[in-house]
């Protein structure tokens, strides 16, 4: 697929077919997202992926609650073929930024980040899940953790260096799907966002 055909058509795809995700898909997916930029090379991210209805219910199991998965909006997106946890170490970071190299930076004290570039680094990766799904003709969403955090990184066994920044489902998308609610706010018009020059 042409990059910006990939561009164009990825959009957040919140209910799924019923349908497991071509061999090597996935693979691709997560070897990508390790092609993402990150500060001081860093890499301090660690993608975790359930695939299957058996996998994927773990994470299911303890982020919503029955009462709350019964009523949820979008039933479908219980069907994604596979979801990755997006995880990231601020401590491999304030690690990095404290080596001879770094270490001019000052960067070693958590306060002095500007941005936390764990977070930054998260975020580039799992536009890069996003993109290959499209690229691989499936969709996906990044949504975030609000319940069970803690509770799913303990049955997941991840160590407590690492944090999820959002998880992203994935899978074939039902035809019944459409955009979110959010995307009537309409997309601002270049004009009001990009600013050339000066402000
Ligand atoms: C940081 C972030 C968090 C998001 N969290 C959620 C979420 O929890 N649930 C959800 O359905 N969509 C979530 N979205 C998707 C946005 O609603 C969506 O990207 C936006 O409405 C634009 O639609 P599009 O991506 O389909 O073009 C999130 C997107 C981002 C970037």
């Amino acid at each position: 697929m042409e990059f910006q055909d990939v561009v164009r058509r990825r959009r957040m795809v919140r209910n799924y077919q019923d349908r497991p995700l071509p061999p090597g898909a996935l693979d691709r997916i997560l070897a990508n997202a390790t092609r993402a930029p990150s500060a001081g090379f860093t890499q301090g991210w660690a993608f975790l992926a359930l695939e299957g209805r058996e996998q994927t219910e773990v994470f299911w199991s303890h982020t919503f609650d029955a009462g709350r998965r019964s009523t949820f909006a979008h039933q479908g997106l219980f069907n994604a073929a596979a979801l990755v946890l997006v995880l990231v170490s601020k401590q491999a970071y304030l690690d990095r930024y404290a080596s001879d190299d770094k270490a001019g930076t000052g960067l070693a004290d958590e306060s002095r980040w500007p941005v936390p570039y764990w977070d930054v680094d998260g975020a580039f990766a799992a536009m890069l899940l996003l993109l290959t799904a499209v690229d691989a003709g499936l969709g996906a969403v990044f949504f975030g953790i609000f319940r069970g955090e803690g509770e799913l990184l303990a049955a997941l066994g991840v160590p407590s260096a690492y944090r999820p920044i959002g998880a992203i489902a994935i899978g074939y998308p039902a035809p019944e799907d459409g955009p979110s609610a959010s995307t009537r706010r309409g997309r601002r018009p270049q004009e009001e966002v990009v600013h050339r020059g000066r402000w």
